[in-house]
Order: C-alpha cells, then sequence, then structure tokens
C-alpha cells in the first residue's frame, strides 16, 4: 500500500448559493476570520503530511491561485492548478485531475466542508487507510430532517471499522439504509477515476462522484470512518457565519474580544 501523497481540493463551482458576492468573489475566498475558507482545508491537508495538492479552478476563479501564490512560503505542500472548463459535477472536476494524478490512491477534501478537531479529518481517514488498505470515505451522523440532503451511506461493521456496501444520494427518509451522512473528505483508488470517465451527467447535467462511488463497491472495498470534530458548511452563507462565530471564539487573539461584543447583544 502506498503513501498517500496527493491531494485534490475541487473550487470550480458556482457558488449560486452565494449570489451576487460570487459575481466578484469566489466563495472559497471569503474569509472565516482572517483567512479564505479554503486555506482551512489547505492547511489540514499540509499537517496530515500531503505532498502536492491540486486546486480545481475555472477561468472566473484565477484570484484563488493569486491568493496562495503569496502564500506558497508558508505552505508545506506544493499547490498545482486544473482548469474545469465547464461546471460539470464534483466527479466532473475530479475526472479533471486524471492526468495530474495518475495511477495512485488520492485524497479529497471539499473547502465547503471546515472540520475543527485536534486531529485533522484527513488525519483521521489516513490512519484507517494504513490500516485497510482501500478507499475511504468521512462520514458523520445527520439528523433526520437533513438526510435527503446527503449522499447516505449503506454500512456493515468489519472488524470494527464500517464497511460501506452502498450509496444513495440525497434519499428521502424512508428510503435512507442509515443516519450516516458522505462529509467532505475522501481517500480514493484511481479505480473512481476509471468508472468517472464512464459516467454520463444525471438529470441534474453533473457527473456524481456519489454515483461513481456505487459502481465502486460492486469490484474493490470501500470503508467509512466515523469522523470526530466539529463541521461547519461554509458552502452557504449561515454556515459561513457559524464558523465564523466558533472559531473566533476558538482563536486566542480573538476570544476574549469577541466573547465580550457577543456578551454585550445577547
Ligand atoms: P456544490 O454542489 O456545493 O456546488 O459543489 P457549488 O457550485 O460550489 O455551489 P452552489 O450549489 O452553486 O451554491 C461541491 C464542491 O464541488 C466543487 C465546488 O467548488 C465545491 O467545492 N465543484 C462543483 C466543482 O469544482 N465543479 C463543479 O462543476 C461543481
Amino acid at each position: 500500500m502506498s503513501r498517500i501523497l496527493k491531494a485534490v481540493i475541487p473550487a470550480a463551482g458556482l457558488g449560486t448559493r452565494f449570489s451576487p458576492i460570487t459575481n466578484a468573489i469566489p466563495k472559497e475566498l471569503l474569509p472565516v476570520v482572517d483567512r479564505a475558507s479554503i486555506q482551512y482545508v489547505v492547511d489540514e491537508a499540509c499537517e496530515a503530511g500531503i505532498e502536492e495538492i491540486i486546486i480545481v479552478i475555472s477561468e472566473a476563479k484565477e484570484s484563488i491561485r493569486q491568493y496562495f501564490d503569496r502564500l506558497t512560503s508558508t505552505t508545506s505542500a506544493s499547490i498545482k492548478y486544473v482548469y474545469q472548463h465547464e461546471q460539470l459535477g464534483l466527479g466532473h472536476a475530479i475526472l479533471c485531475c486524471s492526468e495530474a494524478i495518475g495511477q495512485e490512491s488520492f485524497a479529497v477534501l471539499l473547502p465547503d466542508d471546515i472540520i475543527h478537531d485536534e486531529k485533522g479529518a484527513l488525519t483521521q481517514l489516513l490512519e484507517i487507510y494504513s490500516r485497510v488498505g482501500s478507499s475511504v470515505i468521512a462520514v458523520q451522523r445527520v439528523l433526520p430532517e437533513f438526510i435527503s440532503s446527503y449522499g447516505i451511506i449503506e454500512p456493515t461493521v468489519a472488524d470494527d471499522v464500517i464497511k460501506v456496501i452502498g450509496l444513495i444520494e440525497k434519499p428521502e427518509i424512508d428510503k435512507a439504509p442509515s443516519d450516516f451522512g458522505i462529509v467532505g473528505r475522501y481517500i480514493l483508488s484511481p479505480m473512481v477515476l476509471e468508472i468517472l470517465s464512464t459516467i454520463n451527467t444525471g438529470a441534474l447535467g453533473e457527473i456524481q462522484l456519489t454515483d461513481a462511488l456505487a459502481q465502486l463497491v460492486s469490484s474493490q472495498d470501500l470503508y467509512a470512518v466515523h469522523i470526530q470534530g466539529e463541521r461547519f458548511d461554509v458552502g452557504n452563507p449561515t454556515g459561513l457565519l457559524k464558523a465564523s462565530i466558533v472559531l473566533a471564539l476558538r482563536r486566542q487573539d480573538t476570544a476574549t474580544d469577541f466573547k465580550g461584543f457577543l456578551g454585550s447583544i445577547l
């Protein structure tokens, strides 16, 4: 089993939930306290020992590149950029990285999910990967009212790890096989790229990663890790606000001032 050296960060989406700010600024550059939200996942990848980060952007999102060009001296991994010219979905964004990835297993981190824990979420996945040696995805328990917004796994327990035997994207609650929802961290075998290359755009005009994973389980093992940590969905405005408030309260340099302010308005 080879070490995971490369990580893909898909950041080419349209970000319509942040319209109109995304007319001028990619949502991934919106700040959480004093840094771009995407920097939290870049830092998490570096902490996990990733050596090469591949960020998927579009021509309209060059400013992401400019942001990191000025930071690279503080980033331990090298950063490469791959362009997705048409927004055909997350699966397609990953497929655009086939050449850059080659035949190795690789990590994927979605910048929409900031996960705050002492041990980074990707590090938690890598620990299980080093035991099982095949694809691993992160899951957390999802409240019933949110199940229809997630990819949900059908799990079995195998030697104290969760084995995935099926996946359903955004099921109705009565069709959900569990309450384990997929969150944005993955370690994937290169076979996922092969499968993605054969998938047509579905009803929504997008190539879905979950569809590729659902196919993967019929020929390769896929495991899930119930990861620890507070997760913020910074892909929507209220999630970004929550992340900003909680992380400002967790940081020594901002906590006292901010706590005082919150106390004064509540
Ligand atoms: P989302 O489904 O959140 O889409 O993508 P989005 O376009 O970013 O946001 P909305 O729904 O329009 O508000 C999940 C992740 O996949 C990336 C996004 O950048 C985000 O990190 N993505 C999505 C791509 O890179 N390319 C795509 O074609 C679609």
